[in-house]
């Protein structure tokens, strides 16, 4: 059983992820904290412990992260993709837990202390947190055991700019920080969350499924639905966090995920929030690229959906 932190902006697609960990035999959720993305990191807690509630697993810990990125100000969301709230505006019965004392970046540092060289931290929201971590914790490379995060674009277009994808954007300098860490960095990009989607079918199947948590989900879905089906041209989503988190679960075998290295665009240029893949070690006659540490997946072995499907199922 792998210990796991997940780190979370939730989030629509965030929320199928907490669900998918839920339900995993092989994941002992240890905590959760949360980071402005989506929604605030206040609100994400909000959504968290409310949807952990409808779950009940009240027991698991929230943290409240990171309001504002290393560089500026928060930018108040993506209210077109998730909704104002952050979980497509449905409201979940208010849960009586609250988040517990200390920051996201505090909870991690804990974490990885109780379980050194055991913990993997699982980011899918901006990589804020996990920056502010590295800076009070220099050891907290050494002390965790992996580390997976959705975000960034190898060889994909970004989802934000031509080639910013959202939870680098909204954090480049946090991101670069991350990926140039002495830890090795699963990188879960738009490359592969981009190819697998949850359908109409899929949502449905969670509607008539009469369980609580998964008849949250399938509400939430309509407006991630919304967003989603004129970009794919027929009735589906994107599933970019569930992804993260079964890859984090160790349950998906890849077909491609190369060792790279990896830094991230701070200019404030076109470029900005880009992550620059360096994949040079595909060609023969390159030797490997210094700082070639992390892994990108590009491609796994079968088709998620129906993985996650049973799963969410099953909470
Ligand atoms: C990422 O951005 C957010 O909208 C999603 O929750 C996901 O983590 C996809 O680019
Ligand atoms: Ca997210």
């Amino acid at each position: 059983i792998t210990p796991i932190y997940y780190d979370t902006d939730l989030g629509i697609d965030d929320a199928m992820a907490l669900a998918y960990l839920l339900a995993s035999p092989k994941v002992d959720l240890v905590g959760i904290g949360t980071v402005s993305g989506n929604c605030s990191a206040a609100a994400a807690a909000r959504n968290t412990l409310d949807f952990l509630g409808v779950a009940g697993r009240a027991d698991i810990p929230v943290a409240v992260g990171a309001h504002d990125p290393m560089v500026g100000a928060f930018d108040g969301g993506s209210p077109e993709v998730h909704g104002d709230n952050g979980i497509g505006d449905i409201e979940l019965p208010a849960a009586s837990a609250e988040a517990v004392a200390g920051d996201a970046a505090d909870m991690v540092i804990e974490l990885a202390h109780t379980h050194p060289g055991r913990l993997t931290v699982l980011a899918v929201g901006p990589f804020t947190n996990l920056a502010i971590a590295l800076e009070r914790e220099p050891e907290l490379p050494q002390l965790v055991a992996d580390v997976v995060v959705m975000g960034g674009a190898a060889c994909a277009p970004g989802n934000v700019t031509p080639v910013a994808e959202a939870n680098i954007w909204h954090d480049p300098e946090a991101a670069d920080a991350v990926f140039t860490a002495p830890w090795t960095v699963t990188m879960v990009g738009l490359d592969v969350t981009m190819a697998h989607r949850f359908s109409l079918d899929d949502q449905q199947a969670l509607t008539q499924s009469g369980r609580p948590a998964a008849q949250a989900i399938s509400a939430m879905l309509d407006t991630y639905m919304s967003f989603y089906t004129p970009i794919f041209g027929e009735p589906c989503v994107a599933l970019h966090d569930p992804l993260a988190a079964a890859i984090a679960a160790g349950d998906i075998d890849t077909v491609c995920a190369p060792t790279v290295g990896i830094r991230v665009d701070v200019t404030d240029g076109p470029g900005r929030g880009r992550t620059i893949c360096d994949m040079r070690g595909r060609y023969r006659g390159y030797p490997a690229p210094e700082g070639a540490r992390h892994r990108v997946v590009l491609e796994i072995a079968e088709p998620f959906a129906p993985r996650l499907r049973e799963a969410i199922l099953s909470v």
